[in-house]
């Protein structure tokens, strides 16, 4: 047999992987299992009908007063968004009434035009946000700045102070425009 060199690589390559694998399932010696404290900070959901959602408090003011510190460089002062990287957080554009997003893709899709429940609003912003420090608000942070959110779309007064209670009871302007995906195929298929 002609041993070519590609084939000892090959055959030297499957060795040093076999090897590694067999030392505990780490071929490439990388990383480290995840702490306890590391899980349980980033396993947190809050689903739409509120379950999950933590104790806490804030108000419209406290959150305008976040949001200008932690979140106008990237979705602007009002949260007109900066396009195309930042989206816009508010803004009520006629051209969205009636719900013609899928005709018209361009028009902006914001939390007061789009957004189909306020719980998942909490959600995202406690899980995502800021971009570069996600994670670091505390939970009255995010329920204030959901609310000043809320507040700037015109879905709450600007004197309201949301708690989890309050945003669950919050019913969206657009929520019906959302049915749940109930397809299994075939004819199912709307
Ligand atoms: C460094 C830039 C940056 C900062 C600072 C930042 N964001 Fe964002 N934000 C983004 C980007 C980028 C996205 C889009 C992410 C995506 O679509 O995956 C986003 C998306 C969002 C969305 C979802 C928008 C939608 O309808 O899809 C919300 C809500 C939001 N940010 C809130 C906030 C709040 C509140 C703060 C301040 C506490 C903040 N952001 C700070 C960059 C930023």
């Amino acid at each position: 047999m002609i041993v070519r060199p590609a084939m000892v690589s090959a055959c030297l390559i499957a060795t040093i992987v076999a090897g590694a694998w067999a030392q505990g399932h780490r071929p490439y010696g990388l990383g480290r299992p995840a702490t306890e404290e590391e899980i349980a900070s980033l396993n947190h959901d809050a689903a739409p009908d509120g379950e999950g959602l933590p104790p806490g408090r804030g108000s419209v003011a406290q959150g305008q007063l976040i949001y200008q510190q932690q979140c106008t460089s990237c979705h602007g002062p009002r949260g007109e968004g900066v396009p195309p990287a930042y989206p816009a957080l508010t803004g009520r554009d006629p051209k969205g009434e009636g719900f013609p997003f899928g005709r018209d893709p361009k028009i902006p899709r914001t939390i007061g035009n789009y957004w189909p429940y306020a719980t998942t609003l909490f959600d995202y912003i406690r899980r995502a946000m800021p971009l570069t420090a996600s994670g670091a608000l505390t939970n009255d942070q995010v329920y204030a700045v959901t609310a000043y959110l809320l507040a700037a779309d015109q879905v709450i007064p600007m004197t309201a102070v949301l708690d989890s209670a309050a945003l669950v009871s919050l019913k969206m302007p657009y929520r019906d425009r959302f049915v749940p995906d109930n397809r299994r195929g075939g004819n199912d298929v709307k």
